[in-house]
């Protein structure tokens, strides 16, 4: 598995100056560590098409940009050079040319052929890339954009998770992308380009990974408060997997025995109306899906790890982990809220 892309929640830091220098360049730094939450995502290691065929044009775009500027620069210097001032030439002129056809000839017409030519490649390319039909195979997905976590569909095996995408190698997932509430962007730097989640109209993208193994992904539009925290991570599997994935979610939520006083509170109280638990409650969109929360490596989208520590953390106090998040406390107290913890880790 080659660097930057983890099959490991919570890779550790490597240094802070090595962050900082990361996000002074826009993230194009290998996976040095942002913070405990995962490698920090480079578009120069993609694992996908799109973000392949992008960072191949961008790479040639470089390229001829740096033809032209050695060609412009080696002029420069051989023209700063050949023709200095030299001892003797007194007060006289060098010979002024004016009204040269040939010469503007060139320096027009060469630029613009250029600018024809990336031009037409960049139309391909973007041709290319964009499908606003999903491919015949492809894997559906609906993307729904919420303040502060990702609402993840899967409409051909009739479940919905959230937060941590799984996709099976070697296929294309195509995704329909909206938002419940403000605009959020989908992005996930190895995978592919940035889509808009827009209220109230529908945007698509398709991916297709080529590799298995994790990256991370993050909103990348200013949503309110929490938007540093809405991550997103995605698990690629080989086919097998994620079928085998699949399944699992498709199932309804299971009880432990010793679980039934933390499922009673969480059925008895306002946790029903905003979170889903297939086969106890099936009527909160509000909130994530919690059928299978614990198939999940981390709580309130990426802001932590799913350990029972964590959700007792979390669901006491959601400010904890996340100030503002829209998920009140529900004043319960800790004994109840320790039941509650002990019922939705059972939830595998
Ligand atoms: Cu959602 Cu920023």
């Amino acid at each position: 598995m080659r660097e930057g892309v983890t099959s490991h929640p919570g890779n550790e830091g490597h240094g802070r100056g090595r962050a900082v220098i990361a996000l002074l360049l826009g993230s194009w730094i290998g996976p040095a560590s942002v913070h405990a939450q995962g490698p920090v995502p480079s578009i120069l290691d993609p694992v996908a098409q799109p973000a392949q065929a992008v960072l191949d044009y961008g790479l040639l775009l470089v390229l001829v940009c740096a033809v032209i500027f050695v060609l412009v620069m080696g002029a420069l210097v051989v023209t700063v050079i050949r023709f200095r001032a030299r001892a003797g030439d007194g007060e006289r002129e060098p010979p002024q040319v004016y009204g040269s056809d040939q010469l503007e000839l060139a320096w027009t017409v060469a630029p613009v052929l250029v600018v024809i030519v990336l031009g037409l490649i960049t139309a391909g390319r973007i041709v290319a890339l964009q499908k606003s039909e999903a491919p015949a195979g492809s894997l559906a997905i609906r993307v729904t954009g919420h303040q502060w976590w990702w609402e993840l569909e899967y409409p051909e095996y009739g479940f919905t998770t959230a937060n941590e995408l799984h996709l099976p190698v070697g296929r294309v997932a195509f995704l329909e992308l909206e938002s419940q509430d403000v605009i959020h962007s989908f992005w996930l730097p190895q995978l592919s380009g940035k889509t808009d989640l827009i209220p109230n109209r529908r945007n698509t993208m398709w991916i297709e990974p080529h590799q298995v193994g994790m990256v991370v992904g993050q909103c990348a539009e200013y949503c309110g408060t929490q938007h540093a925290n809405m991550l997103l991570r995605v698990f690629i599997h080989e086919e097998a997997e994620f079928e085998r994935w699949a399944r699992d979610q498709q199932k309804e939520a299971r009880t432990l025995p010793g679980t039934e006083a933390g499922r009673a509170i969480f059925a008895n109280t306002a946790c029903v109306n905003c979170h889903t638990v297939r086969g106890v409650s099936e009527i909160g969109r509000f909130g994530p899906d919690l059928t299978h929360l614990m198939s999940r490596t981390t709580l309130a989208a990426g802001a932590a790890s799913n350990d029972r520590a964590n959700l007792i953390d979390w669901i006491g106090n959601p400010d904890h982990f996340k100030p503002g998040a829209r998920m009140p406390a529900m004043k319960l107290d800790s004994a109840q809220v320790a039941q509650v913890a002990d019922y939705l880790a059972s939830l595998e």
